[in-house]
């Protein structure tokens, strides 16, 4: 993972509850065995951002957190608060990261959050089959084999499948 920290922040921290405000649409909707709450536990971010991440941001009630993993910078993080989604802060975030990153970018997310499926694609990410999400997600993450089958890989530029 790259060192280099771009921090488009105009808080001192990364906000957390952000994600976990945000996560709530997750309730009810992805596996009841993969939710746990919080969604994400307080440090966890910022443990995150110390290991290496090399772009993180937020602006209004928004946050969005990227990492270099070899030839790749993976979306791990996108979150907007719910009362101000659908403005365009998280595209506006995204936007910042695609200007700065110069690698293909990846994202996992949940197959049953169709709305962030739909947010991605408006932003010209593209599924991969689910053979190449397979590969992806034990290439790129460390996620357990559940955690495969419930969710999707998007990529910008879109993978060639050939
Ligand atoms: C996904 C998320 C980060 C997008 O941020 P945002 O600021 O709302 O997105 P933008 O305003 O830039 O883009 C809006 C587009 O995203 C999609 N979208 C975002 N939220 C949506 C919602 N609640 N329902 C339906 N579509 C939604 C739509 O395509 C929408 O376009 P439209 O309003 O013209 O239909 C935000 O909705 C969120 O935090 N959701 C909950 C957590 C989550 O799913 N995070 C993704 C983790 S990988």
């Amino acid at each position: 993972m790259s060192a280099q920290v771009c921090s488009c922040s105009s808080r001192p921290e990364p906000p957390v509850a952000i994600v976990n405000a945000a996560a709530e649409a997750y309730r009810g909707v992805i596996p009841a065995d993969r939710w746990h709450e919080p969604y994400m536990p307080g440090d966890e971010l910022d443990r995150e951002i110390a290991a290496g991440v090399v772009f993180w941001g937020h602006e209004e009630d928004g946050m969005l957190v990227g990492v270099t993993v070899r030839d790749v910078d993976l979306i791990r993080h996108a979150y907007v608060l719910p009362g101000s989604q659908r403005r365009g802060i998280g595209g506006a975030l995204l936007g910042r990261l695609r200007r700065l990153s110069t690698r293909r970018m990846l994202v996992g997310t949940w197959a049953a959050a169709d709305w962030a499926i739909r947010f991605y694609r408006r932003h010209g990410f593209e599924s991969v089959s689910p053979a190449r999400k397979a590969v992806l997600l034990k290439t790129y993450w460390r996620v357990p084999d559940r955690q495969i089958e419930t969710s999707v890989v998007l990529a910008n530029p879109p993978v060639d499948e050939a």
